[in-house]
């Protein structure tokens, strides 16, 4: 028996803030310094620091003995625990030296979630979940909005990464009748704008486990609705709600 065994998700919880705020600090840090794109394909780019963070949060969380999913390093979804990190969500974002890019560390059972954390380093706004616990933002408990009528409502969005003229057309019939249209480029975060009733609704297709793991527990703990479908090997399609829209 290994030493998860004995922790409880609360203690986990507690393991995977510690990791997020470890890797928000040296993310912190290093934003003044030149970043090194390993790679660039299609909308995607990664950075050396995405791998950095994520030797970090491994070496943080791999105490114990729960397998771990990241962007970086790879992994298995399992039927027992694992962890699924994403060690920067929205990292053009952070190549650009704009804000809207965060931590995410999700505990998973099969495709249950039973932990999540966001973590935005720039604003120091730690978002977590604890399945059956409810949603906390900086340890004050959030929920979703109480807007029920799209006219009303703020829905947050990313460009299909499969451009035909179909997918954008479909995308842009979508975005018609919501009050406010947002394109924050992290879906981490967008679930925790949902989450924390900022937002009212979040749908993205094409995008991967590790980008919003974390957001189930977050939307299912704070109210919202949360449904996800593989659209092809390994990229998905989520929509993220209040539950009234
Ligand atoms: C990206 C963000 C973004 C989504 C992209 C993802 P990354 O994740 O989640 O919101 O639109 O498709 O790749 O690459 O910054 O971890």
């Amino acid at each position: 028996m290994g030493s998860s065994s004995k922790m409880n998700l609360n203690e986990l919880k507690g393991l995977a803030e510690v990791a997020a705020r470890q890797a928000g600090d040296f993310l912190n840090q290093s934003k003044s310094e030149k970043k090194q794109v390993y790679k660039e394909e299609g909308r995607d780019i990664k950075l050396i620091i995405d791998q950095d963070t994520e030797k970090l949060i491994r070496a943080s969380l791999q105490a114990k003995d729960i397998p771990i999913l990241g962007e970086e390093y790879g992994g298995e979804i399992a039927d027992e625990k694992y962890w699924v990190i994403d060690p920067i969500d929205g990292t053009a974002n952070y190549f650009r030296g704009l804000d809207e890019c965060c931590i995410s560390i999700a505990l998973m059972e099969g495709v249950e979630a039973l932990i999540g954390v966001i973590y935005n380093f720039n604003n120091n706004q730690m978002y977590t979940a604890v399945k059956d616990h409810g949603a906390f933002l900086n340890n004050k408990k959030i929920s979703v909005s109480d807007i029920a009528s799209k006219n009303k409502a703020s829905i947050t969005t990313g460009f299909p990464a499969s451009e035909t003229i179909e997918s954008s057309m479909n995308f842009l019939e979508n975005l018609k009748g919501w009050k406010k249209v947002r394109m924050f480029g992290s879906a981490a975060l967008s679930c925790a704008y949902v989450a924390s009733g900022k937002c009212d609704y979040y749908a993205e297709k094409g995008i991967f486990l590790w980008d919003f793991a974390a957001g189930i527990c977050l939307v299912k703990e704070a109210g919202g609705n949360i449904t996800y479908s593989l659209i092809d090997k390994d990229r998905y399609e989520v929509i993220a709600s209040n539950g009234l829209i």
